[in-house]
This record gives structure tokens, sequence and C-alpha cells, in this order.
């Protein structure tokens, strides 16, 4: 951990040390949310943005530019292009998981509805493409339009598998590399791009963020059972009540006894779900000791991030994107 700024998460360190790039990506969002004709989509924009969140994105945008040496200004549209496009993956995916709570807000469907949600998502999608053509770079291009398809592919991937208790280990992972590593991975990926690093390079920082957002997603996955609501910001509990096999549920049904067997047919592939079935359901995983042997694995995808950065040199930032790899797995919010 860096001796100037000990109190500070990874994240906060990047943006301390990027703050005037991500004060620039700041004042980018805030221009491009805004549309003259329809003010319901930067109302719902702004209850969204204005909440902050925790800018991982576009900070491994802006750090892994700089990092490769990057002196001219693209990379703030393209930090700014990651940021748009997550948020409207948060406005479909709170629709599609029926979520009411996001950042410490009532999620846009609930306070507006799932159609404002849809289609300002929709227009934020169409905003971030808008952003990054005018980087003028294919490449760029071609990154960021495959990342976008793929999150699209596991979320759907994630629907169909949801329900199922035969989902393995290998779906889950197929599905979290989509939906949420693909952007992690870009984002690494089209700091180093603009940048012109050499290809070994740009390889590394999409091995970083592909492992870095597994990590996350993960640890994303445990803090739903084991999570505070007030502290992540989002109900505890959805992934239960959507019927998702994340991976803890996966190894508590590997490891189920019958009767055990029966509460996940019940509750997860009937979706008869009552009273106390979620500390139920904490029970059992608790018994198997599935919380721990997912943070387990999260570990090693946060030890394969780190060991991503190795042939890197050396660098203050190179250090924190390190650090942020043990961080996402650390977190509680
Ligand atoms: C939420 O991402 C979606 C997941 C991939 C779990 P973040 O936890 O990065 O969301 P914000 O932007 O900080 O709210
Ligand atoms: C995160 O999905 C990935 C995307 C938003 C594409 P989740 O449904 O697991 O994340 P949260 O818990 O709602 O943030
Ligand atoms: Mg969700
Ligand atoms: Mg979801």
């Amino acid at each position: 951990m860096s001796l100037d700024h000990p109190r500070l998460k990874p994240h906060e360190r990047l943006a301390e040390m990027l703050a005037e790039d991500m004060a620039r990506v700041g004042r980018t969002i805030r221009e491009r949310m805004a549309s003259e004709h329809a003010p319901r989509i930067p109302e719902v924009t702004a209850h969204l943005v204005e909440a902050g969140g925790k800018r991982i994105r576009p900070l491994l945008t802006l750090a892994c530019a700089r990092l490769c040496g990057y002196s001219g200004e693209d990379h703030i549209r393209l930090a700014a292009t990651v940021e748009f496009i997550h948020t409207a993956t948060l406005l479909h995916d709170d629709v599609v998981d029926e979520s009411r709570r996001r950042r410490g807000r009532p999620t846009a469907n609930l306070l507006w509805d799932n159609k404002s949600s849809v289609l300002v998502g929709d227009y934020l999608f169409a905003r971030s493409f808008q952003l990054m053509v005018e980087t003028g770079s294919l490449r760029v291009l071609d990154i960021l339009s495959d990342a976008a398809a793929t999150i699209a592919e596991g979320e759907v991937l994630q629907l169909t598998a949801a329900q199922n208790l035969a989902t393995d280990e290998a779906t889950y992972l197929k599905v979290v590399r989509g939906k949420t590593a693909a952007l992690f991975a870009a984002a690494a990926e089209v700091g180093g791009v603009i940048a012109g690093a050499p290809d070994p390079v740009v390889r590394a920082l999409h091995a970083y963020g592909d492992a870095l957002g597994i990590a996350f997603q993960m640890t994303d996955d445990l803090l739903d059972y084991g999570g505070t609501s007030g502290v992540i910001g989002k109900d505890v509990g959805d992934d239960f009540r959507e019927r998702k096999l994340t991976l803890p549920v996966i190894r508590a049904v590997a490891a189920a006894d019958r009767e055990e067997r029966a509460f996940w047919t019940r509750t997860i592939e009937t979706g008869r779900q009552e009273a106390g079935d979620l500390d139920r359901a904490l029970e059992i995983l608790a018994r198997h000791g599935a919380l721990e042997s997912t943070r387990a694995t999260a570990l090693d995808w946060a030890a394969a991030a780190r060991g991503a950065l190795d042939g890197l040199p050396p660098h203050p930032i190179r250090e924190t994107l390190a650090d942020l790899a043990d961080y996402v797995v650390e977190r509680i919010s």
C-alpha cells in the first residue's frame, strides 16, 4: 500500500492521482447526458449519476492510458464512454432484476417506471457510441462494441441459467466474464490502445481487467448474501429472490443433502419462497463454507489480475492497480 495515502482505497488513490482527468470526465458525462428534446432523460440520468458510484471503470481507462504514457485528449472521451455504457447497463439490469435500490437510492424503475429505464438506457448506449466515434479509432470502436455485445450476452445467458439447479461453475464463469469482466477488460485495454502501447502491453491490460472484473463480480455475489444493504447501497438478497445460480449457491447445491436439495428445489427451481428462506439459505451456505470458498476463488482471480501487471514497467499507477485487485475482494461496498 502506498505510504502517501494510507487511508484511501486504491480507486480513491487513483481518483486523486487522476483528479484533473476525472473532473473532465465528469464534465463530459454531464454535457452528454443532456437532451434538448426529452427532459425525462436528464432527470433519470442525473438521479443515477449524481448518486456517485465508485467510477472504477473510467478510472481504469484513465489509469491505463497514463501508465502507457498517453498525453492526448481521447482518454477523457473513452473514460466517459465506458461510464455511459456502465450506467446504461445498470438501468437495464435493475429492470431485469426488479431491483429497488441502487447507489443508496431507489432505482429509476421504482421512481419512474421500467419503460423510462429501458429507453433512457438505450439513449445512453447510443450516446456512448457517439463519444467513442469521436476518437476516430476503429480499433477502439471494435473493442468497446464487442464489449457491449458481450455484456448483453452475459445478461441473457444469466437469465436462461436462472432457476436451473444444474447450472455449473463453467456457465457461471461465462456469465460473469460477459456481464461484468468484459467492460473492465475493455476499459483497461482501450487506455493502452489509445496510447499506442505495444501488443503485449495491451494484452496484459486486457488480462488484468478480465481477472479484476471476475474477482469484482464474485465479490458482488458474496455481498448479495453477506453484505449490509445500507453499506452496499443495494438490497441484500436480490439474487436469491431472482433465483440466480451464483457461485456460492452452485457450490452449496453440489454439496447438498436430501433436505437441502429439497430446499433449493423449492426456492430456486419452483420459486415458492417463504419468509425466513433467505436466512435458511445463509445457514446452508455457511454449513458448506460456500461463502468462504467463493471468496477464495475470488482471491485467486485477484492474484491473476495482479500477476497480469508483472510485465509492465514499474509506475505508481501500476502499484495502485495491483492494490485495486486485492481491494475488490476485500470491499464491503
Ligand atoms: C455494479 O457495479 C454492477 C456490477 C458489475 C456488480 P459497481 O459496483 O461498479 O457500481 P457503481 O458504479 O460503483 O455503483
Ligand atoms: C451486474 O449485474 C452486471 C451488469 C449490470 C451488466 P448484477 O445484477 O449482478 O449487479 P447488481 O448487484 O445489480 O449491481
Ligand atoms: Mg442486478
Ligand atoms: Mg443482474
